[in-house]
C-alpha cells in the first residue's frame, strides 16, 4: 500500500505514540481489505460511546488513549503518562447510554452514570464533539456529496452514502477515532466509486404511507440482501411525493439493522440514483408486494405496554412537534421516551413542544436512546415502538418484547398502556 511521507512517519512514531498507535489501526484495516493507499477524511462519527456496550475494558482503552489528566484518579492508568491522542479533523459522538443531564430521571443508576461521564470525558478531552447522536447531520454536520468519511453509527452512514451522496465504509467506533486522529481512512468498499453500483433491484407495489411502512420495507430488504446496494423503483407503490427525511431514514436504518446495507439507491430520488445501474446490466430483482411479513416478524403478541419509545433514529423537530400535538389534553400511563439529540431538544424546547409532551407525562431525553440505554435494569419488559431498527433490536439488546407500528399507534399505546392498532399499512395497491 502507498503511504504518503506524512503517514509513514504517523506510523513510524514521529507524531508521537497516540498517533502511531491510530495509525496502525487505520493500516491493518486497509491492509485487510487490500486498500491501494488512505484518503483524507472531512470528519469522523465515533460510535462505542455508551458505557453499556463499551464495559470497563473499553473505558481504560479510551482513558489510556486519552490525555493522562482526565483519567480516574482512583485508577492507576497502564501507560504512566498517558498518551494524549487529539482528533485532526471535526469528529463527534454517537449516542450514550443515557441523558447526560437527566439521568436520574431515567432511572440510570449512580454507578453507571459515573462510568458513562468518564466515557465522555476520555473523547472529549480527545477533541471529540458530545453531539451524542446518531443524526449529526440534524445538528450541523452534515456531509458535503463526494467528501470521505469515517462514520460508525449504521444509520448515519446509510444516510450519509445515500441521501447526502458522502463516502463512507461504516467504521467500528475505535477505527473511526483512529481515523480522526490521523484524519485518514482506507481507500477500499464505498470510498471507491466502483463500490457504489446498485447489486439489486427492489420493486415496490405496495403502499408506504408513513416511517414505520419505510421501517418495514427497510427491516424485510436489509434481511434478503444483506451488504448488497438495492435500487429502488417505487413507481407501481402509489407514491407521487418525495419520500420525507424521517422516512428515508428509517428505510436506512432499518435495512442496515437487519442486514448490513451500508448505501441504498432510490429511483429519481438520491443522488447516486442516475447511475447507480450500468447500462443493460441485469440484476437480481426483489419484488415486494406487501409488508405483511415485515409487520409480523416484528410485532410480537402483546397486549400490554409498559413502555413506549419513539426516536430511532433520533427525532427530528418535526416528529417531536407531531408528538406534541398528539398529546395535548392526553395522559399516558406507559412510560414514553421521545429521544433526540441535545441541538434538537433545545429547540424542541424553544417551541414549547418538549412542554406539551412531559406535561402529558412523556419525557423527552437527549443524548441517548433504547438500544444503546441500559433499559433491561431500568425494568421496562414491554415496548412500543415506531422504528423497525428499534424493533428488531429490541428482544436482543434489551429483553424486550414488542410492538411495531405507525407513531399514531405508539402514542395511542403510550396514552392507553394497551397495544390496539393494526399492524400498519400493509396493503397491496
Ligand atoms: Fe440511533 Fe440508537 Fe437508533 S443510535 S439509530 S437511536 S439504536
Amino acid at each position: 500500500m502507498r503511504l504518503t511521507a506524512q503517514e509513514r512517519q504517523m506510523l513510524g512514531g514521529g507524531e508521537g505514540a497516540a498517533v502511531q498507535k491510530a495509525m496502525r489501526i487505520v493500516v491493518a484495516l486497509a491492509e485487510i481489505y487490500e486498500a491501494q493507499e488512505l484518503v483524507p477524511v472531512a470528519s469522523a462519527q465515533v460510535a462505542g460511546v455508551s458505557y453499556k456496550n463499551l464495559g470497563d475494558a473499553g473505558l481504560e482503552f479510551l482513558e489510556d488513549w486519552a490525555a493522562p489528566q482526565i483519567g480516574c484518579p482512583t485508577r492507576r492508568p497502564s501507560r504512566p503518562d498517558g498518551e494524549g491522542a487529539r482528533v485532526r479533523v471535526p469528529a463527534f459522538m454517537n449516542p450514550a447510554g443515557m441523558d447526560l443531564e437527566r439521568w436520574q430521571e431515567m432511572g440510570i443508576q449512580p454507578e453507571f452514570a459515573r462510568q458513562q461521564q468518564r466515557v465522555v470525558r476520555s473523547l472529549s478531552s480527545m477533541g471529540v464533539v458530545p453531539t451524542c447522536t446518531c443524526t449529526p447531520y440534524l445538528v450541523g454536520y452534515a456531509p458535503r456529496a463526494g467528501e470521505h468519511l469515517a462514520w460508525s453509527e449504521s444509520s448515519a452512514v446509510s444516510y450519509a452514502n445515500s441521501v447526502l451522496g458522502a463516502y463512507t465504509n461504516r467504521e467500528g467506533g475505535p477505527s473511526a477515532l483512529a481515523a480522526a486522529i490521523v484524519g485518514r481512512t482506507g481507500a477500499y468498499g464505498l470510498h471507491l466509486t466502483r463500490n457504489r453500483q446498485a447489486t439489486h433491484v427492489v420493486k415496490v407495489a405496495c403502499g408506504l404511507n408513513n416511517e414505520a411502512d419505510f421501517g418495514a420495507l427497510g427491516y424485510w430488504v436489509g434481511k434478503q440482501i444483506m451488504d448488497g446496494v438495492p435500487f429502488f423503483q417505487l413507481g407501481q407503490s402509489g407514491r407521487q411525493s418525495r419520500p420525507r427525511q424521517e422516512q428515508l431514514m428509517a428505510l436506512g436504518a432499518a435495512m442496515a439493522a437487519s442486514g448490513a446495507v451500508a448505501l441504498y439507491h432510490i429511483e429519481g430520488v438520491t443522488p447516486e440514483a442516475g447511475q447507480a445501474v450500468p447500462d443493460g446490466a441485469k440484476l437480481p430483482a426483489l419484488a415486494i408486494p406487501d409488508l405483511t411479513e415485515a409487520y409480523c416478524e416484528l410485532n410480537s403478541a402483546l397486549d400490554e405496554v409498559d413502555f413506549v419509545s419513539i426516536g430511532c433514529p433520533h427525532s427530528t423537530l418535526g416528529d417531536i412537534e407531531r408528538v406534541a400535538a398528539m398529546l395535548d389534553g392526553k395522559q399516558v400511563r406507559a412510560t414514553l421516551w421521545v429521544t433526540t439529540s441535545r441541538h434538537v431538544c433545545a429547540v424542541a424546547q424553544k417551541h414549547g413542544w418538549v412542554a406539551r409532551i412531559e406535561a402529558a407525562g412523556g419525557k423527552v431525553f437527549a443524548d441517548t436512546c433504547l438500544v444503546v440505554a441500559p433499559v433491561e435494569e431500568i425494568g421496562f419488559r414491554a415496548m412500543a415502538t415506531n422504528s423497525a431498527k428499534a424493533a428488531f433490536y429490541g428482544p436482543a439488546h434489551s429483553g424486550l418484547q414488542r410492538r411495531f407500528g405507525t407513531t399514531e399507534q405508539c402514542v395511542a399505546a403510550a396514552i392507553t398502556g394497551r397495544w390496539t392498532g393494526t399492524t400498519g399499512d400493509a396493503s397491496p395497491k
